[in-house]
């Protein structure tokens, strides 16, 4: 073993002691702990926002990705491609359609063969207060924010289990939010709850996808403020000191933050990570809160 002769530790006397073989110092490096090259991810949603920071920072770690969303995102698939050193490509599809869903996967399959990671980031919101907020609205919401994370999981399955191996699962990783494990601040009810729905179904996820041989791991991700389109209303109506404010750290998120969290999700690190959450949110959660409804 390459420590034995580096640092005189005897293997055989450290197995004894410890019940466990070192592994090579390569495997514990970060480029080979945290390293997603090569990988095959999906980022719905990946053309805008949080999405096109996960997919910036699976195509920095040298991943092949791609973004959907109902608009066409080649622009910015191509300047991560230019980024490099992974790929991007953008494909259109309406995640809550379920012929849209279909073609998508048929194309990654023809494409690629399989699917190493799965990110359901695609979401919507709708405010309003209680008295008028419309059922449609409702309705729209949940469609997307949970009933497409099932589907498009329960169907991507196939092809995360052909990417899945015993020591480096499949993944999938969820984006929820705080405001699924916390009272927000709007009346934004059927996205609160859709995001609660979206942790507790990621848990059943997490026990239905599991297997030995070809397993799949789900997680969530759950983000506190970070700057994107659905973020734009309520940064220019609050103001983006009070949002940093509300939280502990005094900013808000950055795309390294996101990047740092679905990366390590979809890496060698987290192979043995499912049916966790990751809190993302400068610690707003642990914050108390002045209420900043009053302000808006
Ligand atoms: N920003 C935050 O502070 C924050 C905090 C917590 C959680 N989140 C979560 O982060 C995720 C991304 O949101 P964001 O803040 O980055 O907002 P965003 O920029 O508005 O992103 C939403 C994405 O969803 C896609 N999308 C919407 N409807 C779709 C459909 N039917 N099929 C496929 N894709 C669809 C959009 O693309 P198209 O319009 O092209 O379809 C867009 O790229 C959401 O799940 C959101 O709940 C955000």
């Amino acid at each position: 073993m390459e420590l034995a002769s580096s640092n005189g530790v005897d293997p055989s006397e450290f197995v004894s002691a410890n019940g466990f073989e070192l592994p090579p110092a390569a495997e514990l490096a970060p480029a080979a702990l945290f390293g997603v090259r090569g990988k095959v991810c999906l980022v719905t949603g990946g053309g805008s926002g949080i999405g096109a920071m996960i997919a910036a920072g699976l195509c920095a770690g040298g991943a092949t990705v791609i973004v959907c969303g109902r608009k066409d995102a080649s622009s910015l698939a191509a300047a991560l491609t230019r980024a490099g050193p992974g790929t991007c490509a953008a494909v259109v599809a309406d995640i809550t359609d379920e012929v849209s869903r279909a073609a998508l996967l048929a194309e990654i399959a023809t494409s690629h063969g399989k699917l190493h990671v799965l990110v359901n980031n695609s979401g919507t919101n709708w405010r309003e207060p209680l008295a008028s907020y419309p059922v449609k609205a409702w309705r729209k919401v949940m469609e997307l924010n949970v009933e497409a994370v099932f589907a498009l999981s329960r169907s991507a399955a196939p092809l995360l289990r052909a990417a899945a191996t015993r020591v480096d699962p499949a993944r999938v990783v969820n984006i929820g939010s705080i405001e699924g494990v916390s009272t927000p601040p709007h009346e934004t009810f059927a996205y609160s709850v859709s995001k609660a729905a979206v942790l507790q179904l990621s848990r059943l996820l997490a026990h239905a996808l599991a297997d030995a041989e070809r397993p799949i791991t789900v997680n969530t991700v759950l983000p506190g403020p970070f700057p994107s389109k659905m973020m734009r209303h309520t940064i220019s109506a609050v103001g983006e000191a009070a949002l940093a404010d509300s939280t502990e750290l005094g900013r808000i998120g950055r795309p390294h933050d996101m990047a740092g969290a679905v990366v390590y999700l979809a890496s060698p690190a987290a192979a043995w990570v499912t049916g966790a959450q990751i809190v993302v949110d400068g610690g707003c959660i642990v914050r108390p809160q002045l209420s900043m409804s009053a302000r808006m």
